[in-house]
């Protein structure tokens, strides 16, 4: 794809990756994603705002012939989906120097091996002028990683955002159309990579709340026409509180957790508390963190196996404790045959979470009568609970 004008000499550049399902070997792109890099001109100086992920660098070479000259390459995140091609282009333009934070310096330095010489750092709230255009630089750490920063072009108001409001979607319209898809996209991608900074989201919204902007142009997936969409949606998944939901991730091998989980899901909805199920053995686990950032509790579902939980719920309670999601109460329910420790092992890896326990449930073999009232008296507890808090 050739380059894209968005305003007066501000072009999309990059690739739409079509292709892929998985990111950092890890998290599920079910609509693949794009890099996305930014080419503004001034009336004196050049500069392109990040580049590709380095298997689609020739993309972005091809698109960047015919610029005769780039002053400057702005690196706003060392990640080398963004970073990874800035060697291919400060060759391509070895005049060109490489402006980012000082923390980036390093971490560029470590992984891409580009020469101290190549750097002018800049500082928060620095400015470079290209001429006529003028680039603020704004640090917003954790965004995705410690030294990630936006970049703000004063007079055109477009807020250049990197990872920050980015969504992992692969389409041809360079503009946000369809806010729905995008809100889902934008969710999923704010659970897996923003959620566990929610703290430091929320001071980085702050900091952006006075910028009078026309468009936010983020490093993945479309931008957007109407900044007030995605900065909305980012203050309900961050500052919001958590709703009427329970999350409830299990698995079952011989169908008792299953049972268990049945039950439970009727009991809940009968006392008026929304669920969202998830069966571990074959759910998209992208699904599972979108659900996580409303939820009011947690509750896992598991068998015991080998003496402890199933390894499918040990991989949802460690993912749950990284994403240090908002809910506020958890439990645990499950069947058992002959003991074990499953209750100590999960309580034990999600010390990242604040969440009140709630009484496990766990049954000897199939669910007896016994088993299903304390599911009932669980649901119970939790509908209270919700109700107390005014979840709704
Ligand atoms: Fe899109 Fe943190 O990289």
């Amino acid at each position: 794809m050739k380059a894209r004008k968005i305003k007066d000499r501000i072009y999309w550049m990059g690739s739409v990756d079509w292709d892929s399902r998985l990111f950092d070997s890890l998290i599920p792109l079910p609509d693949g994603t794009s890099y996305n890099a930014y080419l503004i001109e001034g009336n004196e100086k050049t500069a392109l705002l990040d580049t590709v992920n380095p298997p689609m660098a020739n993309e972005l070479l091809a698109q960047l012939e015919g610029v005769s000259k780039i002053d400057y390459v702005v690196s706003q995140h060392a990640e080398q989906d963004h970073s990874g091609t800035i060697p291919q282009v400060l060759e391509k333009y070895p005049d060109a120097k490489l402006i980012s934070t000082p923390k980036a310096k390093g971490i560029l330095g470590d992984l891409l091996q580009i020469p101290e010489e190549s750097f002018i750092t800049v500082e928060d709230g620095e400015t470079l002028s290209l001429g006529d255009k003028t680039l603020k630089f704004i640090h917003a750490p954790w965004v995705h990683w410690p030294e990630t920063m936006v970049t703000y072009l004063e007079e055109d108001r477009v807020l250049f955002s990197c990872d920050f409001f980015g969504s992992h979607i692969a389409t041809t319209d360079l503009f946000v159309t369809d806010e729905g898809r995008v809100y889902e996209a934008a969710k999923r991608y704010f659970a897996e990579i923003m959620m566990p900074f929610r703290n430091v989201v929320e001071k980085n919204l702050e900091k952006l709340a006075s910028y009078d902007m026309e468009m936010i142009a983020p490093g993945h997936g479309q931008i957007f026409p109407r900044p007030a969409f995605i900065m909305d949606a980012y203050r309900d998944w961050t500052l919001g509180p958590p709703r009427n939901t329970v999350v409830l991730p299990y698995v079952s091998m011989h169908e008792s957790t299953k049972r268990m989980a049945e039950h439970f899901v009727a009991a809940l909805v009968e006392k008026g508390v929304r669920v969202e199920r998830f069966n571990l053995a074959v759910t998209d686990i992208g699904k599972l963190a979108m659900a996580l950032v409303d939820a009011g509790t947690i509750v896992v579902g598991t068998p015991t196996i080998l003496a402890g939980p199933h390894p499918y719920a040990v991989y949802a309670a460690f993912l749950a404790n990284a994403l240090r999601p908002k809910a506020k109460f958890l439990s645990i329910i499950g069947s058992y045959s002959w003991g074990g420790k499953t209750v100590e092992t999960l309580a034990g890896m999600i010390s990242n979470l604040k969440v009140e326990v709630l009484p496990p449930v766990l049954c000897k073999g199939v669910p007896s009568e016994d088993a299903f009232k304390a599911l009932d008296e669980l649901a119970s507890a939790i509908a209270q609970k919700h109700k107390e808090h005014d979840f709704t």
